[in-house]
């Protein structure tokens, strides 16, 4: 995910396509792939191999410019998701990872802000999201945890929630935004086939 918005947060560094990433084989994958699209697995064994992709998984979202990643978009129909909310590597305390999670309870207040997507090149709008979610997960040891998400770490966490559960940033895009981007999408669509599509 990237964020676009102005105001109180700052513009983020656009997003990239970082292609092969140094330290793993993973690849961002882009919409219409029918990953993206594709039921996602509860992770039931908490072993290296869940550590190994989440690092993995964050390589590549810092080298995208990201601030959130989920697993389906590198391929891996797993409810996992990264996100760092100063999208730096350096700022290792704000880093997450998230597995299996769900969402328990949630604002009645909603805001908009200006969405990307890594899966999405080029393509911009506004969603709305609820401001706060209280959220449950295990960690990448697989101890349950349970936090209320406020602000940007709550959008992107429903961002990428969705990517868990099949849905996408342009299914919840404003209409008038959506509008302006359709042309592109179609572009996507024709160039990469239609088996993502809806
Ligand atoms: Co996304």
């Amino acid at each position: 995910m990237a964020i676009f918005g102005g105001g109180f947060l700052k513009v983020q560094k656009e997003e990239v396509d970082p292609g092969k990433v140094q330290g793993t084989d993973l690849r961002v994958l882009k919409y219409p792939n029918p990953k993206l699209r594709t039921g996602n697995e509860e992770v039931l064994v908490f072993d290296d191999k869940i550590k190994v992709l989440a690092n993995e998984m964050l390589l590549v979202m810092y080298a995208a410019n990201g601030i959130g990643l989920a697993a389906p978009q590198v391929g891996i129909n797993k409810k996992i998701m990264v996100f760092n909310e100063k999208g730096s590597q350096s700022k290792k305390e704000t880093e997450m990872v998230l597995i299996n999670p769900s969402i328990v309870d949630r604002s009645s207040e909603i805001d908009m802000l200006e969405e990307g997507c890594l899966s999405f090149p080029q393509i911009h709008g506004q969603v709305r999201r609820h401001v706060w979610v209280k959220v449950q997960y295990s960690d990448v040891q697989g101890k349950a945890t349970e936090c209320v998400l406020e602000g940007l770490p709550a959008r992107i966490f429903q961002h990428e929630f969705d990517h868990l559960d099949k849905v996408l940033f342009i299914d919840r895009m404003e209409a008038k935004d959506r509008e302006v981007n359709q042309k592109r999408l179609d572009k996507y669509v024709k160039k990469f086939g239609a088996g993502g599509l809806p």
